[in-house]
């Protein structure tokens, strides 16, 4: 099997590995890449740790051909799954592996995805319109654009497309809709363009981009999934273990924010002086906000320039008393915090 068009260059390879080394170290490391895709940050973790176990998901079944061939040297210690990543739990269960130590999400399509001719991905290339990571179930971009009522299809693109010219575009669709099935990827992309004014066209990249997000978004489910995927590898995460998360849009980065930063907190009374048993932080955060990229690293790869990376290390139960306790917010002296009252707005939050 030859390597898919393109050059596939793992995305912030070397700053994944550094967040990720504590926990890769651990006795007996179990580390699961959610996304495997092409198998780039997995063969890297494989190789530079010989003792370290893989369990490398994916939904799409090509890219666990490409990479079972790819990592076949470390058959003997790489489980390779189809299954979406919020299937964690059952996937453990049926390995008997109780706990992880370190997790990679690397979110959004792959190259292969892109390139690959019959995917309806890419704006870029005529194909037929379908957009599914997993071809073996669920409904296609094609059934979305030609069978949604036209207000959800708004909802759609300006919810998960940000499409701020939304109701212009589905307007356009359903007119082309009552004299034929839109099928094609050049057609849409054609519809959509038609739609956007020509002073709008002129700013912001191709057209298409949104639109094509919003429906790739809506397809997969890819929020949804996402929602319940990152508590699912917290919660099996072992103390001192390590979880990197990569996303590419502003509406990833808001769900996986939002779920580690509320680890990161005390849930006990904040009148309280001291935590309760149970109610302490169980995570740290490793990275300040978002970690953009760095020049070097979107001069090397143009994919990562839009990446947005996080990391966690789950407390053990020594660093959940005494973290919590040095941390306890004393609201009435100093107006400190360690977590928000009800009302508070968390720094940052609403901001792209
Ligand atoms: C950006 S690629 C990963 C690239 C990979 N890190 C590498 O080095 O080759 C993302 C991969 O995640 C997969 N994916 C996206 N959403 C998923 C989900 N909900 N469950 C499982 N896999 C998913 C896609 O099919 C794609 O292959």
């Amino acid at each position: 099997m030859g390597e898919p068009r393109g050059t596939h260059v793992p995305v912030l390879l070397e700053r994944c590995l550094e967040l990720l080394a504590p926990a890769l170290e651990l006795p007996g490391a179990v580390h699961v890449d959610f996304t495997l895709g092409l198998g780039g940050h997995a063969e890297a973790v494989l190789e530079r740790y010989p003792d370290v176990v893989l369990i490398g998901l994916d939904r799409d079944t090509e890219a666990l051909a490409h990479s079972r061939h790819r990592l076949a040297p470390y058959a003997g210690r790489a489980h390779l799954v189809h299954a979406v990543y919020d299937e964690l739990p059952r996937v453990l269960d049926e390995l008997g592996i109780p706990r992880i130590h370190s997790g990679l999400f690397d979110l959004g399509v792959s190259s292969l995805q892109l390139d690959e001719a019959d995917r309806g991905f890419a704006y870029a290339q005529d194909a037929p319109l379908d957009m599914r990571m997993d071809q073996t179930t669920g409904i296609t971009a094609e059934q979305v654009v030609n069978e949604y009522e036209p207000g959800e299809l708004v909802r759609i693109l300006r919810t998960y497309g940000e499409e701020k010219f939304a109701t212009r575009v589905v307007s356009s669709i359903v007119r082309e809709r009552q004299k034929g099935r839109i099928t094609s990827t050049a057609r849409l992309s054609e519809l959509v363009k038609e739609a956007i004014p020509a002073a709008a066209r002129r700013t912001g990249g191709n057209p298409s981009k949104r639109t094509f997000q919003a429906l790739r978004i809506e397809v997969n489910g890819e929020l949804a999934t996402l929602e319940s995927a990152v508590p699912a590898a917290l919660d099996a995460l072992a103390p001192k273990g390590r979880l990197v998360v990569m996303s590419y849009q502003s509406l990833e980065d808001r769900i996986v924010k939002r779920a580690l930063t509320a680890r990161t907190r005390s849930t006990g009374p904040v009148d309280l002086p001291v935590e309760l048993p149970g109610t302490g932080p169980t995570l740290r955060l490793l990275t300040k906000g978002s970690e953009p990229p760095s020049d070097d690293e979107v001069a090397a790869n143009p994919r990562a320039a839009s990446v947005k990376l996080r990391a966690v290390e789950r407390l053990d139960k020594n660093d959940q008393a005494t973290g919590a306790a040095r941390e306890r917010p004393r609201l009435s002296t100093h107006g400190g915090r360690g977590r928000l009252r009800p009302g508070e707005r968390e720094e940052g939050e609403g901001k792209a």
